[in-house]
Order: structure tokens, then C-alpha cells, then sequence
């Protein structure tokens, strides 16, 4: 994975201590729509929803101003459903280098010329959904053709060199077996990947979760391979520690220390603030020291370990050195 040039890693570094110190948030995921083109079984969107309330493009600056993140996301929902999607991210960038912003999308509705749009408006990273290294990722997603689509697209895109492509693979018990075969995958187009894992707190089913020994021992396994398959070029995005605590989420089915709400947090579609995707509280956001003050400091949820988390949870003193670490590639 392509690093930050210093100016813009020591400009993260900078914002991001002064949120930490001032309570703003690090990260910030704006959903800008609840409609989506897939029906993923592990999943709560699926459809098409009610989108005439969504926040304008124009509106997105106002949120900028008082959040002033240092990582947004642009998710959803299928944030590609936006004919204004280029225009979202040019008033959340703003003409900066700041904040680093990440697309999250299935890719169902990419192509060429639109990545090379979003690109041009300021995405840093485009990070896109894979389940299965194969057609099974339609059955999946309920998307017929989208593995196709995937296997023509991304290493067209790869070879243009931008290196700002990382899968992202959330890990369920029905693509356990296929951990190091959609490395394989990465490897072959030429692109990034990250592990994510599955929470049951979407759609209330615990099948997709692995819990018992057989499917444990599975994961650690072909999670040990991937440990040995990093080389110096941080094509698996996420860190030891990060995997380390992934085997732990599942080992113990939860995850405690979270920081929604506080760390990060997200925009609604429509513009409210929620802790994060699957806590439904919602605040306007004037009142985001109450979402702070009500929500994250008597929050236990340890239902989720996505990736927002496994940077967030930690201590200012350990992110800002694991920053650091990496820039320099020292430790
Ligand atoms: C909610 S989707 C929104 C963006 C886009 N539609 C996509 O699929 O990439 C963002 C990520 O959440 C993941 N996801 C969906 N349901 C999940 C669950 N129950 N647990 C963990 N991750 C989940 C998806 O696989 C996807 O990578
Ligand atoms: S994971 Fe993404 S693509 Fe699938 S239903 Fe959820 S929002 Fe849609
Ligand atoms: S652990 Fe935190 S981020 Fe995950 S669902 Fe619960 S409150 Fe949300």
C-alpha cells in the first residue's frame, strides 16, 4: 500500500492531536444514502430506500467545519447510487489534503472514468468489498455478475499504478476457508487487501459468526499464514496487532473498549449523528458532547470489531507512535 507523503502524514498527525485533545473525532463515516444495490446476507441495507431526505452536496462543508476529522469515510448503504457522489467528496476535501478519505463500495456501479473522477475530487483510498474469491461472491450479495465485473475491473485499474486499492474482506464463517485464497486474489490484481469481521448486531444472526473450536482453530490457521505472507510493502493492510485482536474478537465473541461516539462516529444519510452503524441513537449535531457524555461513556456494547475500531480503541500515546512506526518503517 502506497504511504502518505510526510507533508500530508505529519498534517494527520497534527489534526489528529488536536481532535484527541479537544474531543473531536479521528475518523468520521458519512452514509450518504441507506439504499444500496445488493441484498448481502450478512447485512441490514439491501435495496432501495426513501433517499429524499439525504443531505445535498453543498451541506457536507457544514459538517466538515465542525467536525474537522482527520479520516472520513464515504459509505453507506452503496455510496455509488449518488449521481452527486463527485461532488460530495470535492465539498468534504474541500481543496485540501486533508482529511485522508476512503470510499467503501461493493463496486457494483464502478468504472473506469468514474474512478479516475472520485480520484481527481480527492478519494485517497477506494476500498472495496470482497467475500469470495470467486462467483460465490454474487450468491453473497445477491448480485448477479458482480464477481465479473470485479475480475475485469480492478486489475485494469491496478495497472494505471495509483496504488489506492484495498480489498476488503470481512471474515463470516461461510468464507472462513477462503482467508488466503482472497490474498491470492489481491496478489493476482494487483491491489491491497484488510480483513474486517463479521458482527452478529446487523441482522441478529449468529450463524455467520465463528465461535465453535473447529471453526476457531480454522481461522487461526489460515490467519497464521497470513502473518507469514507480509513482505515490506504493507499489501496486508491490517497490522499484527489488529489480526491479534481480530483472533480475540471471535475467541471471546465481543470486543470491549469502544470509543463510538466519541473517536469516531457517524453521519447519517439524512444528516444525524450515530454512535456508529449499528447504534441507532441519534443526535443533531449541536449535540454532540451529549451523544459523548450519554452514549460513550456508559456505552458496554462489545458487538463489532471493524477496522474504525482497532485504530480508536487505543491509547493517544500508542496511535500516534504506531503512526510514526509506520511512516518510518522502523520497530
Ligand atoms: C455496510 S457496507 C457499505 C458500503 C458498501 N455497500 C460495501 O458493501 O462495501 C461496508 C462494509 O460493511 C461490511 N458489513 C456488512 N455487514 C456486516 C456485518 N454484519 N458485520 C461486519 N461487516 C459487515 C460489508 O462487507 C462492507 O465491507
Ligand atoms: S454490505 Fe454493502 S453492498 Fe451489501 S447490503 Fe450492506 S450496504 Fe449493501
Ligand atoms: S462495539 Fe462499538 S462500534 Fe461496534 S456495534 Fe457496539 S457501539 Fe457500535
Amino acid at each position: 500500500m502506497r504511504k502518505l507523503p510526510l507533508s500530508q502524514s505529519l498534517q494527520v498527525i497534527g489534526r489528529g492531536t488536536v481532535n484527541w485533545m479537544t474531543d473531536r473525532p479521528i475518523v468520521v463515516s458519512f452514509e450518504v444514502t441507506d439504499s444500496c444495490t445488493c441484498h448481502c446476507l450478512h447485512c441490514d441495507h439491501g435495496g432501495m430506500r426513501d433517499d429524499s431526505r439525504n443531505l445535498r452536496p453543498a451541506e457536507y462543508g457544514r459538517y466538515m467545519q465542525a467536525l474537522r476529522p482527520c479520516v472520513v469515510q464515504v459509505s453507506g448503504g452503496e455510496p455509488l447510487l449518488r449521481p452527486d457522489l463527485v461532488q460530495i467528496v470535492r465539498n468534504i476535501k474541500a481543496g485540501s489534503k486533508l482529511p485522508y478519505t476512503i470510499l467503501v463500495s461493493s463496486w457494483s456501479l464502478m468504472t473506469q472514468p468514474l474512478y479516475l473522477e472520485l480520484r481527481a475530487a480527492g478519494i485517497d483510498q477506494f476500498s472495496v468489498s470482497l467475500d469470495f474469491p470467486d462467483d460465490r461472491h454474487d450468491n453473497f450479495r445477491c448480485y448477479p455478475g458482480l464477481y465479473r465485473h470485479l475480475e475485469d475491473l480492478i486489475p485494469q485499474l491496478a495497472r494505471l499504478g495509483h496504488d489506492d486499492i484495498v480489498l476488503n474482506s470481512c471474515i463470516t464463517t461461510e468464507n472462513l476457508g477462503e482467508i488466503n485464497a482472497i490474498a491470492d486474489k489481491a496478489r493476482e490484481w494487483g491491489v491491497n487487501l484488510c480483513y474486517s469481521a463479521y458482527s452478529a448486531r446487523r441482522t441478529g444472526c449468529r450463524d455467520f459468526l465463528p465461535q465453535s473450536p473447529q471453526q476457531l482453530a480454522a481461522l487461526n490457521g489460515h490467519l497464521d499464514r497470513v502473518e507469514a505472507r507480509r513482505d515490506g510493502t504493507n499489501w496486508i493492510v491490517n497490522s499484527r496487532s489488529t489480526l491479534d485482536a481480530t483472533r480475540r474478537y471471535f475467541q471471546d465473541s465481543g470486543m470491549p473498549g469502544c470509543k463510538a461516539g466519541h473517536r469516531f462516529l457517524v453521519v447519517t444519510a439524512d444528516g444525524t449523528l450515530q454512535p456508529c452503524s449499528m447504534q441507532f441513537r441519534r443526535y443533531p449535531l449541536e449535540r454532540r458532547a451529549d451523544m459523548i457524555q450519554e452514549f460513550t461513556r456508559t456505552n458496554s456494547c462489545d458487538q463489532c470489531y471493524v477496522s474504525i475500531r482497532s485504530y480508536l480503541d487505543k491509547s493517544f500515546p500508542q496511535l500516534l507512535g504506531e503512526n510514526v512506526r509506520a511512516f518510518f518503517k522502523v520497530g
